[in-house]
């Protein structure tokens, strides 16, 4: 009777997080037709008035910068951001967009560094990527070279990158070296993988993240937030304290 009891005893479902408390949301795709995310400005316009429904006050948008995709320049993704602010001036909203990239760790960005031309918001923070097959051999330099270069690297989705799961020790090896750690909300439904749940439930419990980011590429995405809203370990970052997307606000 026991084990029937608990087979079919549901766990209580926690009331979904209030993402305006958040109020900075600091990775995205919405600049229209430059990457993965939104393909129109419709689209960009579509997810951007999701998140006024949350309750966000700003998004800073990040479009992939990746030298064999993706090759965004500032000029193309500030020249984007011009239309997706005007549309969303027209609309009325109230909330703030602006943009600044996610780029992938390649040599075209390492050699890229020193040009100063980096795009980024907050606290010279600078969003990167790495890729998902193995650790790239120059991390440890392009680290070094950015903050040298007066940059504060922020690491996307730390916990989608599977070659650290056996080397958990990693992470903590980041924060050492002075690099700040970006959760995907949605990583915490398992909508990447059940690895990828443990491992973000596993940073936050052990207080390794700083930011958190929707990472959203299209409206799938919007409707995942709600079922990651309800999750105990977003409801314990949240509370934490220890998260700076508030700071990004002005
Ligand atoms: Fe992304």
């Amino acid at each position: 009777m026991g084990f029937l009891n608990r087979l079919f005893q549901r766990k209580p479902q926690l009331p979904p997080v209030d993402w305006s408390v958040l109020q900075v949301d600091v990775h995205s795709h919405f600049i229209p037709g430059i990457d993965d995310g939104a393909a129109t400005i419709d689209d960009s316009l579509a997810l951007i008035e999701r998140f006024v429904g949350m309750g966000y006050k700003k998004v800073i948008t990040t479009p992939h910068v990746m030298s064999d995709y993706y090759k965004n320049t500032p000029e193309i993704i500030l020249g984007g951001l011009e239309k997706v602010r005007a549309g969303v001036k027209e609309k009325g909203w109230d909330i703030a967009v602006d943009a600044a990239a996610e780029y992938y760790l390649d040599p075209e960005f390492e050699e890229s560094i020193p040009e100063k031309k980096l795009l980024t918001f907050g606290n010279n923070y600078v969003l990167f990527e790495l890729p998902f097959i193995s650790e790239p051999p120059m991390l440890n330099d392009v680290i070094f070279k950015l903050q040298t270069n007066g940059y504060k690297p922020i690491l996307a989705h730390p916990e989608r990158y599977g070659y650290w799961y056996k080397n958990y020790a990693k992470y903590q090896e980041m924060l050492d070296r002075g690099v700040l750690l970006q959760l995907n909300i949605n990583s915490l439904t398992g909508h990447y993988s059940p690895e990828t749940k443990k491992i973000a439930e596993q940073l936050i419990k052990d207080g390794l993240i700083r930011f958190l980011g929707s990472d959203c590429h299209h409206i799938g995405h919007t409707e995942l937030m709600q079922v990651a809203a309800t999750q105990g370990a977003l409801h314990e970052l949240i509370a934490s304290g220890r998260l700076l997307n508030t700071q990004l606000l002005d």
